[in-house]
């Protein structure tokens, strides 16, 4: 498989190793889910690059295997995207993975094919909505109002993209976020930590997926 890379970044999607298996486990448990969202009836999660849609659909089947009287009724997935991708591309990117199959259509069929508007809100499915912001994530997310429960920060790696790990960025967090909001995201860069410590989150650094050693998790005012 050709894992998909970015012109702007030159810098891959998501790893070459398993992108979905690395999702599941840096965002996924990274987030503590499914157990974070039992008992609540809405949950938000709020991620800083939606690029191929992945981490969006891993939690979609998640959402989607998860017990019906357990899981939310309303889940709420906001992501902010710079650098839209066109439908042909995601399609590209992802059909490799039978499992997203039916998801994936979906994602398809709701993804817009205009990618110079703004701001998107997709009905998924039932239970299900999609918050599509194409922009800069911090000419965006100061204008965002919402209650966020949980994290995928994904951007790139700092040193390559540090836009996306911007003060704006960790405050805008901080004023979003729920209480006992998670985040998780792949890198352990000093400048991440440090910048989620800043505002308030108490920051853990864990075993990174695959050959990565490390990767963070926390929790805001725990
Ligand atoms: C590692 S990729 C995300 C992968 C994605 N979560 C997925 O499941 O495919 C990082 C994404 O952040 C986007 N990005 C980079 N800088 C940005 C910015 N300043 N504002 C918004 N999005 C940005 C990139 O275009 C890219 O799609």
């Amino acid at each position: 498989m050709d894992v998909p890379r970015s012109k702007e970044f030159h810098d891959v999607y998501f790893s070459a190793e398993d992108g979905l298996a690395e999702s599941r486990h840096v965002f996924l448990a990274g987030n503590n889910l499914p157990d974070a969202w039992i008992g609540k009836d809405r949950f938000v999660i709020c991620e800083s690059g939606f690029g191929t849609g992945l981490n969006f659909l891993a939690a979609l089947k998640l959402w989607l295997e998860s017990d019906v009287d357990k899981r939310p009724s309303d889940l709420h997935f906001i992501s902010f995207e710079k650098y839209p991708l066109d439908k042909d591309f995601i399609e590209k990117s992802l059909c490799h993975w039978s499992e997203l199959g039916d998801i994936l259509v979906k994602l398809l069929a709701i993804y817009p094919v205009d990618l110079s508007g703004n701001i998107y809100e997709l009905a998924v499915m039932d239970g299900v909505r999609l918050t599509l912001i194409f922009g800069d994530i911090n000419d965006e997310m100061p204008k965002l109002d919402s209650k966020v429960d949980c994290w995928f920060l994904d951007g790139f790696k700092p040193s390559s993209n540090p836009d996306m790990w911007s003060d704006i960025v960790f405050k805008n967090m901080a004023r979003l976020s729920a209480n006992g909001a998670s985040f998780a995201t792949f890198t352990a860069a000093g400048k991440v930590r440090r910048g989620l410590e800043a505002v308030g989150f108490k920051v853990h650094k864990i075993k990174g997926f695959g050959h990565k050693r490390e990767m963070c998790v926390g929790i805001i005012n725990p």
